[in-house]
C-alpha cells in the first residue's frame, strides 16, 4: 500500500439539514410544474428550507460541532476555518469569521471560499495543503448554504432544484479517517454567465431596478450546464482515479454533486459503474450547492462505514465555472 504517512486525512464529518421539508407537491402549488416533471428530471422529490431566522452560519455552526466531535477534538484545536458558500450571511465581514465566533475557536484563522457546488473540493484543497506544509494542524472545512435566499420562487426552471444544508469535515495529519488523494480543480471562467446571481455585487449593486428586474435571484441556463457539468466531472474523476494509482472498479463509492440524477447517470454510464456504487441524497435534499457532497459524505460513513483500503471518489462541478475531484482512501 501506499506511504500516507504525510498525507491530509479527514478525520471527522457532519452535517446538518433544516427541518422544514418543501416537498414537489408544494412546488406544484407555487408554480406550473408536477411531481413528475422534476421526479423524471432531476430526480428530486423534496428538500429542506431554513427558517427565516436561520442563516447560513447557524447551519455551517451545526454542521462543524459535529465534525469536531466525529474527530476527538475541541473547538479550541483548530487552526483554520474555511467556509465554502456562495450564500454567505454578509459580503462581509466573513461567514468564516461568524463561525468562528459561534464555536469559539479563537485560536482559528477563518476565510471564506466561493467556488460555488465546488465548494467543497476546493476547500478540501486548501486545507490538505495547509496541513500538509504543516501551517496548520487542523483545518476545519465547512459548506454551508441557505440558497432558498436567492431563489426565485416564481421561477420554476430553478425553484425546483435547489435545497439549504451544511456538511463539515476536519483535515489533519493525526487520528484516524479517510486519506485525501491529489484533489484535481478547474475551472472556466468565460462560462460564468451560466450560472450568475446578477446583482448584489460591485457590479451591479442591488437597487430598485435590479429588484424590479429579479436581478438578485439566481439565474441558469440549465441546459447548456448539464453538458458541461457531464464532461468536466467525467475528465475531473478519470484524472483523480488515475493519480491515485486506482482503476474505476477499485472504487467502492462514489458520492458526486447531487445537482440532477441525469447527470449521475449519465456518469455511471461513461464509467461503466453500476448505480448502486452512486451514494444519493438528492431525492431528499435537492441540490445544496456546496455542501452536497459533504452532506452526502457524512451521511454514507454513517450509513455504511468503510473497512481499511476502501476508495470513494468525490466530484463535483458549479458555478464558474468549477470542477473538482478527489479519492479518498479509508485508514
Ligand atoms: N416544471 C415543468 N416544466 C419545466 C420546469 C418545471 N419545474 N422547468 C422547466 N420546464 C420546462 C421548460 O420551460 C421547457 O419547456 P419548453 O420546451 O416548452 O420550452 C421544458 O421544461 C424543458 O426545459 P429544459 O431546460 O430543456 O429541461 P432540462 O431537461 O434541461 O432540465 C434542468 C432542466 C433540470 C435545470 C437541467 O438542465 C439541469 O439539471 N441542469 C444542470 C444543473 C447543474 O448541474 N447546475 C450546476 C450546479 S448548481 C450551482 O453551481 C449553484
Amino acid at each position: 500500500m501506499q506511504n500516507f504517512s504525510m498525507q491530509a486525512k479527514i478525520i471527522g464529518t457532519g452535517s446538518y439539514v433544516p427541518e422544514k421539508v418543501l416537498t414537489n407537491h408544494d412546488l406544484e402549488k407555487m408554480v406550473e410544474t408536477s411531481d413528475e416533471w422534476i421526479f423524471t428530471r432531476t430526480g428530486m422529490k423534496e428538500r429542506r428550507i431554513a427558517r427565516e431566522d436561520e442563516y447560513t452560519s447557524d447551519m455551517g455552526f451545526e454542521a462543524a460541532k459535529k465534525a469536531i466531535e466525529a474527530a476527538c477534538l475541541k473547538a479550541k484545536d483548530i487552526d483554520m476555518i474555511l467556509v465554502a458558500t456562495l450564500t454567505p450571511d454578509y459580503a462581509f465581514p466573513s461567514t468564516a469569521c461568524l463561525i468562528q465566533n459561534l464555536l469559539k475557536a479563537t485560536q482559528a484563522a477563518a476565510l471564506d471560499i466561493q467556488a460555488a457546488c465546488t465548494g467543497y473540493l476546493y476547500g478540501l484543497s486548501v486545507a490538505k495543503a495547509f496541513v500538509e506544509s504543516r501551517i496548520y494542524k487542523n483545518v476545519l472545512v465547512i459548506a454551508s448554504e441557505k440558497l432558498s435566499s436567492i431563489i426565485d420562487y416564481k421561477d420554476r426552471t430553478t425553484c425546483v432544484l435547489f435545497g439549504d444544508g451544511a456538511s463539515a469535515c476536519v483535515v489533519s495529519l493525526q487520528g484516524k479517517g479517510l486519506w485525501v488523494h491529489d484533489v484535481f480543480l478547474g475551472a472556466d471562467g468565460e462560462l460564468a454567465q451560466l450560472l450568475i446571481l446578477p446583482a448584489g455585487g460591485s457590479k451591479l449593486p442591488v437597487s430598485e431596478k435590479t429588484v424590479a428586474e429579479r436581478q438578485h435571484f439566481l439565474r441558469m441556463e440549465g441546459n447548456e450546464t448539464f453538458k458541461h457539468a457531464v464532461r468536466r466531472m467525467e475528465g475531473a474523476s478519470k484524472d483523480a482515479i488515475e493519480k491515485a494509482g486506482l482503476k474505476t472498479e477499485d472504487i467502492s463509492w462514489l458520492v458526486p454533486h447531487q445537482a440532477n440524477i441525469r447527470i449521475i447517470e449519465a456518469l455511471a454510464k461513461r464509467f461503466d459503474i453500476p448505480m448502486e456504487k452512486f451514494f444519493l441524497t438528492l431525492s431528499k435534499y435537492g441540490n445544496t450547492s456546496a455542501s452536497s457532497i459533504g452532506i452526502a459524505l457524512d451521511e454514507l460513513l454513517r450509513e455504511h462505514p468503510l473497512k481499511t483500503g476502501e476508495h470513494i471518489l468525490l466530484s463535483a462541478f458549479g458555478a464558474g465555472l468549477t470542477w473538482g475531484a478527489s479519492v479518498l482512501t479509508c485508514e
